[in-house]
């Protein structure tokens, strides 16, 4: 799909759906500029009864215009960011659904920020043409160009730049959704390896590097490799190098969960609904679509990108409770639950990370049910050693609208996690579960500004919808776009 920004002549833009945000005076970015348009808008809104209101729309037919379809959509009451993108997100999916193969999408006046609106209109309308590979039931998007109207030349370089960003948030969703939609009998931790080595021969700045099940003994990573103890499938370390930075910054590390099936393992998980953690790969799929997304918008900045990569099965050669197993770090865990896989390859993966010198390493995960319970599908859950990477964590999930919730990180939970046999135990009990997760990734990231990210429940969503949400790419894109160009 191809987006540009223009600020030309409304009327002689040729395209088959017209979109325009706005009150129901049609007061946007319109009234100023094109006051032909404007006036016939302005009685179509009021012969249809649009009020402008959030929430309200009306797909319009008039001989008068050169657009067979005209949509208005409602923005009065859009007063926080949250409900700007929730309105756009609406409008997006109105796009793809007019069948139009060329829309013009006239923005609601940018108030403050050109770049972040068009960003968002970009994304949310990938987003919304975004179609599970293998369904044929579903239709195509047929939509093939968006034009994004700005008022003025001013706004369209900023705007210009923002739908840039914003397709490749919006692709890299769509790429971590494809991987997470695929079913564990396609998506192994070796397809996963394969597409990485596809990313890193298809971008110039993006290198690859597999460690398999013999290199990851020579690294002692004996946490991670007691849950793919029960499997035939081959486990895989994946490291993904973007270089769009100075050789001489540190990178910031991401390290993704890709437990591509999660059975439970001994401690087998109950039947119903047990098909969805084939979504337990999602922080890995993360990883990709950040990967693919630096790569598209060639952000100034070093990101590491490390998906340990494990099947959770239950064998006669699986991890049982109550074995002991020494993490990389050479601390030992008393494994107590072997449905608690996540942090046991997370914790090696931590440590490996050291070797970068990172300038922070951030984790994400579909870890814990217990965060599910807290915080629904709204937020993702997050937890820090570090308070500045937290804050601007927090702030760039608000800005992108895939938000994050703080919890906290005290010493006090970490004393669930004692073990008479061991180090550590690697479940804390029934309270706080969310927390006691983070508290045994705390213990190996003491060396790291480190955080976590547990989207337990905002990687998916069930019932009806069910299918990977892409999330949180565009959290993490913000956060390394502030991070590279921290003035847009
Ligand atoms: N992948 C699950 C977490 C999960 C469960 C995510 C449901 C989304 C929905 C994780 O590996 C797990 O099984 N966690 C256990 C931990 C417990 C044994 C301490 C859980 O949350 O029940
Ligand atoms: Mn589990
Ligand atoms: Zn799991």
């Amino acid at each position: 799909m191809e987006f540009t920004a223009s600020s030309a002549n409304l009327l002689k833009i040729k395209a088959d759906c017209l979109i325009v945000l706005a009150d129901a005076q049609i007061n946007g970015v319109l009234a100023s500029d094109d006051t032909e348009l404007h006036g016939d808008l302005k009685a179509l809104a009021k012969a249809s009864n649009f009020d402008g209101k959030t929430g309200s729309a009306k797909t319009l037919h008039t001989p008068t215009l050169p657009f067979s379809q005209v949509i208005l959509i409602g923005i009065t009451g859009a007063t926080s960011r949250q409900k700007q993108i929730k309105v756009i997100a609406d409008a997006a999916s109105k796009a793809i659904a007019s069948g139009a193969k060329k829309v013009l999408w006239v923005a609601a006046r940018a108030a403050d920020d050109g770049h972040w609106q068009a960003a968002i209109v970009a994304r949310n309308v990938l987003h919304a043409s975004y179609k599970y590979t293998k369904n044929d039931k579903v239709v195509a998007s047929r939509l093939k160009t968006l034009i994004y109207w700005t008022g003025s030349r001013a706004e369209q370089q900023l705007a210009s730049t923002g739908l840039d960003f914003g397709a490749a948030v919006g692709n890299g969703m769509n790429c971590a959704r494809e991987l997470g939609n695929l079913p564990a009998n396609f998506c192994t931790p070796s397809y996963l390896a394969d597409r990485a080595s596809d990313m890193a021969r298809d971008n110039a700045s993006l290198d690859c590097q597999i460690l398999d099940n013999a290199d990851m003994h020579k690294l002692a990573m004996g946490s991670l490799l007691s849950v793919t103890a029960g499997t035939v499938e081959p486990a895989k370390f994946i490291i993904m190098n973007y270089r769009g930075g100075a050789k001489s910054e540190a990178p910031t590390v991401l390290i993704g969960k890709a437990v591509t099936f999660d059975s439970g393992g001994i401690s087998l998980k109950p039947g119903g609904g047990m098909d969805e953690m084939k979504f337990d790969m999602c922080g890995g799929a993360s990883v990709f679509g950040v990967m693919q997304a630096l790569c598209a918008s060639g952000l100034a900045i070093n990101v590491i990108g490390l998906v340990p990569a494990v099947e959770n099965m239950p064998s006669g050669t699986a991890t049982r409770p109550g074995d002991v197993v020494t993490s990389m770090s050479g601390q030992t865990i008393e494994v107590l639950n072997t449905d608690a896989e996540g942090r046991l390859i997370l914790c090696d993966a931590i440590t490996y990370s050291e070797r970068f010198k990172p300038r922070a390493v951030i984790d994400i995960a579909t870890l814990t049910g217990a965060c599910v319970m807290a915080l629904g599908k709204q937020a993702s859950g997050l937890l820090a050693n570090d308070d500045d990477l937290a804050d601007e964590l927090l702030a760039s999930g608000t800005r992108s609208g895939d938000r994050a919730w703080q919890l906290p990180l005290w010493e006090e939970y970490d004393a669930q996690l004692k073990s008479n046999f061991a180090d550590m135990a690697n479940i804390g009990g029934r309270e706080a579960g969310t927390i006691t997760a983070a508290c045994f990734l705390a213990r190996y990231a003491k060396k790291l500004p480190w955080a976590h990210i547990d989207i337990a429940g905002t990687a998916w969503l069930s019932g009806a919808q069910k299918g990977a949400t892409g999330r949180p790419v565009p959290l993490l894109m913000d956060y390394l776009q502030q991070r590279a160009n921290p003035s847009t």
